[in-house]
């Protein structure tokens, strides 16, 4: 397999960007996962999740973040190994995690109990999971420790956006042997903007010295060199988020138009649960959660999941051309 091309934007990368000391040993990592799934014939998605994080000095008080939660790369993450691939989970360091995002709302505490013997004096014994407080985790331990077993699940942590976009560089070529059967799904929310290591301040901004005025120049846009030449075979996925439902799908087509890769899920933040539109060069398809999904506890990740993954399907079997 062709080596892939190195883009102008590696060099700004390397110049601009802080590169994380773990990278080489992230890579292996990545690497030997890819090869793992490969020889058992898997499909391996990336996930990326969470938002980046900007700082304002080097040696960071302030910063910037976007906006994310977590949960729709967390959820995917799950409904993609429940389909039989094997993730690479990109994931903001405590931002929603699979399996156990379920639980993010029970104070660990109040889901254990002593089980103290007959006669023995309160708060004393064995400590015990409160079966009312956590009434599925059985069954989430159960296919967590499953997944666990079969390594179908290398999760990687990034904080800053420097972080982000070299780890996302080496995820790409480490996926790269694996030609259209790598997704990328990149539903991380990325800062658009950011200040160069050079520019940036060492210590922490005086409030004594007045109103801050702050410079910020633009991030590449990173999906160029994913498309065009760290993984150019591969199935893959951004996302678009606006608050202005009207500029939606304006917005994902030019994303398509400009990138040239597979697929744009269109959101808008205040619906985003309940409804996306996948768009693709020919077609627009919307996703939506009925009341009655919403009763039944559906997700729309599981839609979003089943659409792109017969997608990706029928790409692998098309003839390269
Ligand atoms: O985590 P949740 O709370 O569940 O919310 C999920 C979500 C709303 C964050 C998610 O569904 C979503 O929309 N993620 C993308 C948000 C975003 O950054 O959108 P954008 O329009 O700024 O970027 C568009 C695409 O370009 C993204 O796929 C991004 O990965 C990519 N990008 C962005 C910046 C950059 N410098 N390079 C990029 O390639």
């Amino acid at each position: 397999m062709a080596e892939p091309r190195i883009s102008s934007i590696d060099g700004k990368l390397a110049e601009e960007f802080a590169v994380p000391s773990h990278v080489d040993e992230v890579k292996e990592k990545m690497v030997s996962f890819a090869r793992l799934h490969a020889d058992a014939g898997r499909r391996v998605v990336l996930i990326t999740s969470g938002g980046t994080k900007v700082p304002l000095e080097s040696r960071t008080v302030r910063f910037l973040d976007n906006f994310s939660s977590g949960r729709r790369g967390a959820s995917s993450a799950e409904y993609f190994i429940d389909s039989g691939y094997a993730v690479i989970f990109l994931h903001r360091h405590r931002s929603l995690y699979p399996y156990t995002r379920m639980f993010l709302s029970v104070n660990m505490l109040d889901a254990l109990q002593f089980r103290a013997g007959e006669g023995a004096p309160a708060n004393s014994g064995e400590v015990v999971v409160d079966q009312q407080v956590l009434p599925n985790i059985a069954k989430v331990l159960r296919r967590y420790n499953e997944v666990k077993e079969e390594r179908l699940l290398l999760p990687i942590e990034f904080s800053t956006l420097s972080e982000y976009l070299h780890l996302l560089k080496v995820a790409a070529q480490a996926l790269s042997s694996l030609g259209s059967k790598a997704m990328f799904y990149l539903a991380a929310a990325v800062s658009d903007f950011y200040i160069p290591a050079s520019d940036m301040p060492e210590h922490k901004i005086q409030s004594s010295d007045g109103p801050l005025q702050l410079s910020m120049k633009m991030v590449p846009k990173i999906l160029s060199p994913l498309v065009k030449d760290w993984a150019p075979q591969a199935f893959v996925i951004s996302f678009k988020l606006e608050t202005d439902s009207t500029i939606l799908i304006k917005k994902a087509r030019r994303a398509l138009d400009t990138y040239r890769h597979q697929a744009v899920v269109a959101n808008v933040l205040d619906s985003r649960r309940g409804y996306v539109v996948v768009v693709t060069p020919e077609t627009e398809a919307e996703l939506i959660l009925t009341d009655e999904d919403e009763k039944n506890e559906v997700e729309i990740e599981e839609r979003i999941v089943s659409n792109l993954t017969a997608a990706h399907k029928s790409f692998i079997m098309q003839p390269v051309g």
